[in-house]
């Protein structure tokens, strides 16, 4: 069986952590390879809501290896507390969950300035979880960051801890801030230390010897593709590559490794916090999404902006992560809607775009056109098989699949795991489907 990728095409929020939760019984390994806890993959287990934000979407399976690579920046704490309120509503074994001796660590004056240089931005904030991700990520690159395995070399944990805070203190004083104490930091670092040492191992390792038993690994993305640092929608973005490439750099795996890439998105489009977003409704169809779709951030709880599908966005997404199938998620929120528009170009400046542009000054005066397609009007929420869809929406799907070039092999109609159709043909043994229906029960 192959190893895959799932990642979302659009902005985040596209619902791969239901996808990867649905598939993992199919695979032997979960594993995260960028972003932090500014995720939120939102998953139903029995009925019950539970929002992930730094474990695997894997983790509501025992059994299956849950690994977070060094591409990922950890905070202790949120890992710690993640993993204890998960102990509450499903058995975990600590043995199988696993993070990155060389994952970077955030600290507490990560989110600290990184809320200072929001505010500062003013209307050009960029609209981030204040999570203290991309100050983090800033340390990596600058060469000065805290690494996991620095928690277990306590001389090594002081120095750097005592040379980062005077360092960010000296920059806090500068915008008038109260300065950190270094002390106070590494007395809760050394406590994390201690509870998180037995998940420290080397990640890469466990994923080699994983592949080499023959036990297929999903390789889980966070954010979205228009979120990427390097192919996003910059400076709109998050700090990390949520790509197909970030799987390589993010958890020391070769391309070689990599057998497909899934690409999920929504039918319709969501982004959180700021920058263009062409497709963008502010009138009754917006609010609707919205209202249907219970558009607000899993993290952060802020109102997700709402729009049409962008198929110049996905078909881009598509070719930059080499992704020919798709999973499309939350069709049933657009049950109620007599006429649904799908973006298919850009008119800039008089001429037709095609191709997704980066520049944000472009981006931003782009008029999107559109092609309308008759709403089905019959609830396509719960149905599982493919023959059970509506003509309508079957011709929405296609019409898609034309756009982006992309064959959609996995529908969700609900939150539920059972709320799901597979298209055989088009997953074509890529996936084995009888582990998924086995642990449906089916
Ligand atoms: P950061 O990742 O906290 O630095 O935020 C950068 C941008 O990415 C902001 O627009 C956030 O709203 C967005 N973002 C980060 N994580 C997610 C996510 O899981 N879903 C959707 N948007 C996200």
């Amino acid at each position: 069986m192959a190893n895959i990728v799932i990642l979302g095409i659009q902005w985040g929020d596209e619902g791969k952590g239901k996808i990867v939760d649905l598939l993992t019984p199919a695979f032997g390994a979960v594993a995260r390879y960028q972003g932090g806890h500014n995720a939120g993959h939102t998953v139903y287990l029995r009925g019950r809501k539970v929002v992930l934000h730094l474990i695997p979407s894997g983790i509501l399976h025992p059994g299956t290896l849950c690994l977070i690579g060094n591409g990922v920046v950890i905070d202790p704490k949120a890992f710690l507390d993640e993993l204890e309120a998960l102990k509450t509503v499903t058995e975990i074994r600590d043995d199988l969950i696993a993070v990155s001796r060389t994952a970077h660590l955030i600290l507490p004056y990560h989110g600290w300035l990184e809320r200072a240089e929001e505010a500062a931005l003013g209307d050009r904030k960029i609209g981030t979880t204040c999570r203290g991700i991309g100050p983090a990520y800033e340390d990596k690159i600058g060469r000065r960051g805290i690494r996991v395995c620095d928690l277990l070399d306590p001389v090594a944990l002081r120095e750097k801890i005592f040379a980062n805070t005077a360092a960010k203190n000296a920059i806090a004083a500068a915008r008038g801030l109260a300065p950190l104490d270094p002390e106070r930091i590494l007395a809760d670092y050394s406590d994390y230390a201690v509870r998180m040492a037995p998940y420290i191992k080397d990640v890469s390792r466990l994923l080699h010897e994983t592949i080499r038993a023959g036990r297929p690994v999903l390789f889980e993305g966070a954010q979205g593709v228009l979120l990427d640092i390097d192919h996003g929608t910059y400076p709109f973005v998050t700090s990390s590559n949520p790509t197909a490439g970030g799987v390589c750099t993010g958890l020391g795996v070769g391309p070689t490794a990599i057998d497909a890439v899934l690409g999920v998105t929504k039918a319709y489009t969501t982004r959180v916090g700021s920058g263009p977003f062409p497709t963008e409704l502010f009138d009754d169809d917006g609010k609707l999404l919205a209202k249907r779709g219970d558009e607000f951030g899993a993290t952060t709880g802020r109102p997700r902006r709402c729009g049409w599908f962008d198929a110049v966005a996905v078909s881009y997404a598509c070719r930059i992560n080499g992704i020919s199938k798709m999973v499309i998620t939350k069709p049933d929120v657009l049950d109620a809607f007599p006429a649904i528009k799908v973006c298919t170009s850009y008119r800039y400046k008089g001429s037709t775009l095609r191709d997704y542009p980066l520049e944000p000054g472009v981006l931003e005066r782009v008029t999107p056109v559109y092609e309308t397609l008759p709403g089905w009007k019959t609830p396509v929420h719960g149905l599982g098989r493919f023959d059970e869809l509506p003509a309508g929406f079957k011709d929405y799907l296609r019409f898609l699949e034309d756009r982006v070039e992309a064959e959609a092999a996995v529908v969700s109609t609900g939150v539920e795991r059972e709320e799901t159709l597979f298209r055989e043909d088009v997953l074509d043994g890529l996936i084995d489907l009888s582990a998924v229906r086995r642990a449906l029960g089916e």
